[in-house]
């Protein structure tokens, strides 16, 4: 009996051939995103055998304690992506500014913005954590170089996004805008395997995710869709990992709504638009769902900042339209 494999390299390599333009670079992208993602994997598989667990005493750009496997995973993306030659930029949520691709390196026409360990609070208590990455092309000219505007994109200029979740098992999961595809990591082999075909998300679900220990933070309006979800009529439970790619990842696959309202202490929030927002925002779009920042679809924002935060609420279409109705003082509730 033939075991035909579908494995994310020849997936990818389909995917491409729908591009006729596409000269291969995108595929070696995604290659060498998936290569970062196995080494990740590999060591918080090993959290707690090896010393990679705890913190450093440094601090990331916004002033958050880094762990070590933050520093780990930031440095195994960038050294997978420095020299494949498929950049001509990147940005990290660990990094102050972006990293230009300097010209004594082959440089490519894509520009990858990611958050290499999402969930950093939970990487010592052995709960599920992840990588976020969003693909664009640059904008600026082939040979000139570089500009913040090429890094400032609006989140429907996407031409690719995706995750890993590093839970009971590692999944890649991406889409290019023709649909989404999950991925299992076996790791007898170190390929990722073809597991979730076309993943589509339930029209409504039955879960909320939201942090309700902000919930004297926040507007009223805010509480009072809070309040309704907690009612019985509502057919929600609530569900909060504190880990975004799990939570979001869980909400994918059964449907649900994950909430990250601004506050009175942080009035746009606290995820960021760049590398969290965006890149979810377009995988929940392309499997029927929706994400927007309370006023509008997140993926037309324009950002203004590499480090920007926005409120986000995202998932389930009807769940995220009773959301905004709430937020926008339309639902009585
Ligand atoms: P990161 O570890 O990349 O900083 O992201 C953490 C984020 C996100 O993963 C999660 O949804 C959120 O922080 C949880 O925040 P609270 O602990 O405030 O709920
Ligand atoms: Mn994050
Ligand atoms: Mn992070």
């Amino acid at each position: 009996m033939s075991i035909f494999v579908m494995t994310l390299a020849r997936h990818i390599i389909e995917q491409e051939r729908k591009f006729p333009q596409a000269t291969g670079a995108f595929t070696k992208l995604i290659s060498d995103i998936a290569l970062a993602a196995k080494v990740i994997s590999h060591h918080v598989n090993r959290a707690g055998l090896v010393d990679i667990i705890g913190s450093i005493d440094n601090q990331n750009v916004f002033g958050e304690q880094q762990q070590k496997l933050d520093v780990f995973a930031n440095e195994a993306l960038i050294r997978s992506l420095r020299f494949g030659g498929t950049l001509c930029a990147m940005a990290s949520e660990e990094n102050e500014d972006y990293i230009a691709i300097s010209d004594e390196f082959p440089r490519g026409k894509y520009i990858c913005v990611f958050d290499p360990l999402d969930g950093s609070s939970n990487i010592d208590v052995n709960v599920s954590i992840g990588t976020i990455f969003s693909i664009f092309r640059r904008t600026s000219p082939d040979e000139s170089p570089v500009t913040k505007e090429d890094l400032l994109q609006p989140g429907y200029s996407q031409v690719a996004a995706g995750y890993v979740v590093y839970g009971s098992s590692t999944m890649l999961v991406y889409t290019t805008g023709t649909g989404v595809h999950g991925f299992t990591l076996d790791p007898s082999y170190g390929s990722f395997i073809l597991s979730h075909p076309k993943i589509k998300t339930p029209r409504k679900g039955a879960i909320y995710s939201v942090n309700e220990g902000n919930y004297n933070l926040w507007d009223k309006n805010v509480q009072q869709y809070v309040n309704w979800a907690k009612r019985s009529e509502s057919g929600m439970k609530s569900r909060y990992i504190g880990s975004l790619v799990a939570d979001f990842h869980r909400n994918l696959l059964k449907g649900g709504i994950f909430l990250y309202p601004g506050d009175l202490k942080n009035a746009k929030g606290k995820l960021r638009l760049l590398y969290e927002a965006n890149p979810l925002a377009f995988i929940i779009e392309q499997a029927g769902g929706r994400a927007s920042n309370g006023k509008e679809r997140i993926m037309n924002v324009q950002p203004m900042e590499l480090h920007e935060r926005t409120p986000l609420i995202i998932g389930s279409k009807d769940d995220v339209t009773v959301a905004e109705e709430f937020f926008q003082g339309k639902h009585q509730g």
